[in-house]
């Protein structure tokens, strides 16, 4: 059966905890890498320098379009130059020493007083959108996609409308085409909107810059443009930086709140617990993370010869981490398929673990709890009003549609 294929949108978690019970090793064809399910082997990988980020390989022989990488000014260079820039430059796909040096000066923008001081727009928009979406709604559409772009917005310091979403969106998704294909089998279309995407990208960026000058106040894109050390960021790095937080920053989100409103509209129990203790809004955010995984899995590759669960993995061997499936690990988390509470193993994987792990952890944990207690406060008799559909798409676990409403109790 294929691993990655219809079966597993419908049901990630039964397709890869299977895997885990009869392969949890498992090189697979299909991906041409090795498959991680179990947790302690995710959790290991996440920790060891031996298996690298560079899972995108942007040098300039990377591409079809030639051994000595597309001439300067092709069709095909100019859909690569704003990617090469974002790979080469960015956190998430860098190693040590430029992924310490990255995250250090990164690092200093998402300062805890950073982030809380965004407490009161989260509330702010999460209100707005819900006043605008009356008792009958969806919640992809009127919240889970909307919020966290706005909140990005007020991250970067420019105001993002709704209809920006979609905009974004497109441009990052068309900002990625060019990756893991060869180049030369892209579309003209598919180039066109590679290209344009690069460009609006690029001039988005360029916003964020000049609307900041060089006053740059104190929150985290003011702190990104300062730096706090003799040491700055570089332009490139600056644009790869923010690029990254548009795509790392907004449909996981998206995924984590539809997702997040399915669970709890299942258990009626825990929503009637949280109106005597709102103070329980953290551990349920935290186990959702758990039982969602919104990112199901991400990639590293073999530096050297590693040998893991008896199986030989040879230097330069993909690995792909199944995050999703490690967080349901039975021999790690007790009843893994069931919404614990009060659990006392709380190290999942679900937003990482060792020197990448996940950069906005703070905002979106803040994101998921104000939003889901808003809209819980706000809709006590909230229910599901139609079928719930999902995107088809392996590595984000994401809904595209969940109609709900709310009649008085
Ligand atoms: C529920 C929401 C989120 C989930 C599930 C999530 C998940 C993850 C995961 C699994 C990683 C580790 C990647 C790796 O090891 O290769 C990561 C890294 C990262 N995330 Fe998030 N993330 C979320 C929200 C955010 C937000 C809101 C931001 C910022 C606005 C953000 C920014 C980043 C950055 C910059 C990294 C790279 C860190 C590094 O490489 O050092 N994420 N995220």
């Amino acid at each position: 059966m294929a691993l990655f294929g219809d079966a597993t949108v419908a049901d990630p978690y039964r397709v890869f905890g299977e895997l885990r019970e009869r392969d949890p090793v498992h090189w697979s064809d299909e991906v041409d890498a090795w498959v991680l399910t179990r947790f302690a082997d995710v959790r290991a990988v996440l920790h060891d320098q031996r298996f690298s980020s560079r899972v995108l390989d942007a040098t300039p022989h990377a591409s079809a379009a030639g051994p000595s990488g597309p001439a300067a000014g092709t069709r095909t260079s100019r859909v690569l130059a704003g990617a090469y820039t974002f790979v080469n430059n960015s956190l998430v796909f860098s190693d040590p020493p430029q992924h310490t040096r990255l995250r250090r000066l990164v690092g200093q923008a998402f300062v805890p007083a950073a982030v809380d001081a965004l407490a009161p727009a989260v509330e702010h928009h999460t209100r707005r959108l819900l006043d605008a979406a009356g008792p009958r709604f969806d919640v992809v559409a009127d919240l889970a996609e909307p919020l966290p772009i706005a909140v990005l917005g007020e991250l970067l310091g420019v105001p993002l409308l709704d209809g920006d979403a979609h905009r974004l969106k497109t441009a990052c998704d068309d900002f990625l085409l060019p990756w893991g294909r060869d180049v030369s089998s892209l579309s003209e279309d598919e180039n066109d909107r590679a290209v344009a995407a690069s460009g609006a990208l690029g001039a988005f960026v360029e916003t964020v810059l000049t609307q900041r000058g060089d006053a740059a106040p104190d929150d985290v894109v003011g702190r990104l443009l300062a730096g706090e050390t003799d040491e700055q960021l570089t332009h490139e790095e600056l644009f790869a930086t923010i690029v990254l937080l548009l795509i790392a920053g907004h449909e996981n989100l998206t995924s984590m709140l539809g997702n997040g409103v399915l669970w709890l509209l299942d258990l009626p129990e825990l929503r009637a617990r949280l109106r005597d203790e709102p103070d329980r809004w953290a551990a349920v955010t935290d186990e959702l993370l758990r039982l969602i995984t919104p990112n199901q899995f991400i990639r590293r590759v073999a530096r050297e010869d590693v040998t893991l669960g008896g199986r030989s993995i040879r230097a330069g061997d993909a690995t792909v981490l199944v995050l999703a499936a490690a967080n349901r690990d039975p021999q790690h988390f007790p009843d893994p398929d069931q919404f614990v509470l009060d659990r006392t193993e709380r190290r999942d994987v679900a937003l990482g673990q060792g020197p990448h792990y996940c950069l906005g952890a703070p905002l979106a944990r803040l994101e998921t709890r104000i939003a889901l207690r808003e809209l819980l406060e706000r809709h006590p008799s909230l229910t599901i009003a139609g079928p719930p559909s999902y995107a088809a798409n392996l590595n984000l676990r994401l809904l595209t549609a969940l109609p709900v409403s709310s009649s008085p109790e």
